[in-house]
């Protein structure tokens, strides 16, 4: 198993994170390939000496960093904000994890500045709204095709970072004052705070796609962690309702720097129904007290803005789509439990639009506002399952939930979460 590539096959927030954390136990690597603080991944570690188990939000560091014997690696597809992963190191070695060894960070990675986010949050007050996490990611990867971003190797020149610096906060300036009459940032404020990461930073910068070839060839196990979800990928998601980065397969390879050749496998996270936070498209959405309870006992609320994540059945139709864009060959479905209390449960099966069947899957937001999904009902089991462990001892009618969505998406479910924590996985065989 040289390279497994765990994808989110909806508009993220699958359960990325409890998965990878659950799969590091056996992989010697875990690499983020693409995206920013944008992302939220939550791992549940178990209680431990009369103590409580214990909820961590991953936003940069990959999930596996909770595994000891994991190295874990941020891939030059990410945009780094240094801000956010100094908050996020010093979490972590507050809770007692060791970082220092660990830790690799590409030094071909873009940095998130705060002209970054404020350009985010300029635009997002605009009538072309997305609903961004506003933490800089549009902006960040916009100077990054653009040619003009900087990236973490130049923090190691501080003349070069500091010439950069001035360019891209004067260009920031003329953009937020003109276009969208805000406050300007002040140059040596930024120039001063951001030249001292070279000292924080230094002992994790490295060349990652070297590292992880590398690794390769000592065929070491490689888990690459995508963050969002595929139908938020820039080029294959909702568009314009999508983040800047390709959380889909293919972005894997771009954003670490490894060959198509390594990679072994591709596993999708689905949810057991869908949810979306932010604007654009969603064919299931439920705006009523369905969608409500799925809310409540699912907990969906943004890992990290908080904002409640809109929330519908399962889309069988979408789902075909992700599995083809990614080559996804084997799902995790999670969060099985928070169907627990439903009597019916719902899946789209196709999409219809004035009255007729589509036979291709729609990618601009104007017809997939407007597609008519069509369901298919299932009863529910109306048992907890919370505290299962093995996968036959499932109740009957989730099992056949199961088993029609793997037959819907004619791909196999290799796994079942029924919990938050690690060990609420059931491995289907
Ligand atoms: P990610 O972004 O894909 O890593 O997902 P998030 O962490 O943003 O959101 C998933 C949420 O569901 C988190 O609060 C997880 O702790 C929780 N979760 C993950 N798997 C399960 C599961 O099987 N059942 C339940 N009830 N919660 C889960
Ligand atoms: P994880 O990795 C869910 C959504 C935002 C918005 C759109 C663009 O936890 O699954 P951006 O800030 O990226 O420019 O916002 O993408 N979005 C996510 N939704 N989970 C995420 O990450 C997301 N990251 C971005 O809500 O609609
Ligand atoms: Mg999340």
């Amino acid at each position: 198993m040289p390279v497994q590539i765990i994808v989110g096959a909806q508009w993220g927030d699958e359960g990325k994170g409890k998965i990878v954390d659950h799969l590091s136990e056996k992989v010697d690597i875990v690499a983020r390939y693409q995206g920013g603080a944008n992302a939220g991944h939550t791992v549940v570690l178990p209680a431990k000496k009369g103590k409580k188990e214990k909820e961590f939000v991953l936003h940069l560091i990959p999930s596996g960093i909770f595994h000891p014997h994991v190295k874990c690696v941020i891939g030059n597809g990410v945009v780094l904000d240094p801000v956010a992963l100094m908050t996020e190191i010093q979490q972590l070695k507050d809770a007692g994890i060791k970082i220092s060894g660990r830790l690799l960070l590409s030094h071909n990675a873009h940095l998130i500045m705060p002209y970054h986010k404020m350009l985010d949050a300029a635009r997002e007050r605009g009538a072309e709204k997305i609903g961004t996490t506003g933490r800089g990611i549009g902006p960040a990867y916009n100077d990054k095709y653009m040619r003009t971003g900087i990236r973490v190797v130049d923090l190691l020149n501080r003349d070069v970072l500091c010439k950069k610096l001035k360019r891209n906060i004067e260009a920031s300036n003329e953009l937020l004052s003109k276009l969208y009459q805000t406050q300007e940032l002040d140059v040596d404020a930024i120039i001063n705070e951001y030249q001292e990461f070279d000292r924080k930073f230094d002992e994790y910068i490295t060349d990652t796609s070297e590292y992880l070839n590398a690794a390769l060839k000592k065929n070491k196990r490689i888990l690459a962690e995508g963050a969002q979800g595929a139908l938020l990928d820039v080029d294959h998601g909702t568009y314009p309702f999508v983040t800047s980065s390709n959380p889909t397969s293919g972005g894997a390879c771009t954003g670490l720097g490894i060959p198509p050749t390594s990679i072994d496998s591709i596993v999708g996270i689905v949810k057991a129904y869908s949810t979306r936070v932010g604007n654009g498209p969603f064919p299931t959405e439920l705006k009523d007290e369905i969608g409500d309870r799925l809310r409540r006992i699912g907990g969906e609320y943004g890992a990290t803005t908080g904002r409640p994540r809109r929330c519908g059945w399962l889309d069988a139709e979408s789902l075909r789509y992700s599995i083809r864009v990614n080559g996804i060959q084997r799902i995790a479905i999670t969060k099985l439990d928070v169907l627990d209390e439903f009597k019916e449960i719902k899946v789209c099966t196709g999409f219809k639009v004035g009255g007729k069947k589509l036979h291709h899957y729609p990618t601009d937001s104007q017809t997939l506002d407007v597609v008519e999904p069509v369901f298919k009902t299932f009863q529910g089991w109306l048992t907890k399952t919370s505290d299962i462990r093995n996968y036959k001892k499932l109740p009957k009618e989730a099992r056949q939930y199961i088993e029609a969505v793997s037959k819907m998406l004619d791909t196999s479910i290799w796994m079942v979460s029924v919990g938050a924590r690690r060990d609420q996985t059931l491995m289907v065989r």
